[in-house]
């Protein structure tokens, strides 16, 4: 065991006693500054098995989820305690400071969080910026959205402005029309708006391609708050548009599994152990219509290795956690790494 990981369950209690964003800020400082120091790079000899997904060699299956890292700051750290992949974001054209705090809640006995961050960002041309400059093996993918204050009947331009600016310097690229926390955003998720954004975003994608001379795969990120009509529609404009991956799911809006906790109401999207099993299905269902070739990675309520060996059984190309580490620390990069 590496000392991060021995250091985080001593950590823990003092973190839980924070209020869950400043306990998170201060982590992720704390992480960087390991990684500075060296403190991380034993953790990299865990075994590594590449895989070939849309083009790309991913180090491992595993990937740090959207949300961690909204700034492209923190890409190396991640990349040294193990992560195969790292999706910075979501970004916006504008930046803009999100909704008011609190806006983050830790529900421990359900092991999960809910967050009405609202895509808080240094906007895409400051985090493109920075990722002009890394030096990591992992694989940066960069997830995009619309501004807050952008009407849906513009949203296309907004997720225009963050592909072109992205495709430079981007492994892949997240289309996230999935967030809660956008008023609106999910609309764009209904079959015409999305056929809309898709094939606008897609004929940009066959210019930049001849521009910068390399295809970067685009991905559309989903709710797992859709019924088996909505899910059946979404595939059929996947297929069609010949989207290259989908990302399964982001946090859910349904608070049946934590009915009756105290902070239950709080608005925003659920994740971590109570989003599992809905994510789950939501996987299988786009894995049953979607042509063979197009990869899907799973993303919700992973919590430990056999939780990521579950989204790879269900059809999940690769895997993404966000939640986990929180509950479980670093720790859970080696589990889920040594199980699958
Ligand atoms: C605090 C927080 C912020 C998040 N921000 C984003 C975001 O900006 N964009 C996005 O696509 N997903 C975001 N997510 C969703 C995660 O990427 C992930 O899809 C979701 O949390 C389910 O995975 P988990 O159960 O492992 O946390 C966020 C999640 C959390 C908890």
């Amino acid at each position: 065991m590496t000392l991060i990981e021995k250091f985080y369950p001593v950590m823990k209690p003092w973190l839980f006693r924070l209020d869950a964003e400043t306990a998170h800020t201060l982590t992720v400082k704390m992480m960087v500054i390991a990684h500075k120091l060296g403190m991380l790079k034993s953790v990299v000899t865990t075994p590594q098995q590449p895989r070939n997904v849309m083009g790309l060699t991913f180090p491992n299956a595993l990937g740090l989820a959207a949300g961690m890292d909204k700034s492209a700051s923190t890409v190396e750290a991640w990349s040294a305690i193990g992560f195969g992949s790292v999706e910075v974001g979501t970004l916006t054209p504008r930046p803009q400071p999100g909704n008011p705090k609190p806006r983050l809640f830790r529900l421990p006995e359900h092991e999960a969080l809910i967050n009405r961050m609202g895509f808080n960002n240094p906007g895409i041309h400051s985090a493109v910026k920075k990722l002009r400059h890394r030096r990591t093996k992992a694989i940066v993918g960069v997830n995009i959205g619309k501004n807050f204050d952008t009407p849906n009947e513009r949203a296309v331009d907004d997720y225009l402005i963050c592909l072109k600016a992205a495709y430079p310097v981007a492994d892949y690229i997240a289309v996230n029309i999935s967030s809660p926390n956008t008023k609106g955003l999910r609309d764009l998720q209904a079959e015409g708006a999305v056929r809309e954004l898709i094939s606008a975003l897609k004929k940009e994608q066959v210019a930049l391609k001849k521009e910068h001379g390399k295809t970067v795969p685009l991905l559309v990120k989903i709710a797992p708050d859709l019924n088996d009509m909505q899910i059946e529609a979404l595939a059929r404009v996947f297929n069609e548009q010949n989207i290259d991956g989908v990302i399964a799911t982001n946090t859910t809006i349904d608070r049946e599994a934590v009915a009756g906790h105290a902070l239950a109401q709080e608005t925003g999207g659920l994740s971590g152990a109570p989003v599992r099993d809905r994510s789950n299905l939501v996987l299988q269902a786009f894995r049953m219509l979607l042509k063979e070739q197009m990869p899907i990675i799973g993303v919700g309520g992973i919590l430990n290795g056999s939780d990521a060996v579950e989204k790879l059984k269900a059809g999940a190309a690769l895997v993404q956690v966000y939640s986990g580490l929180v509950y479980r620390g670093p720790g859970l990069v080696r589990d889920i790494l040594s199980s699958i």
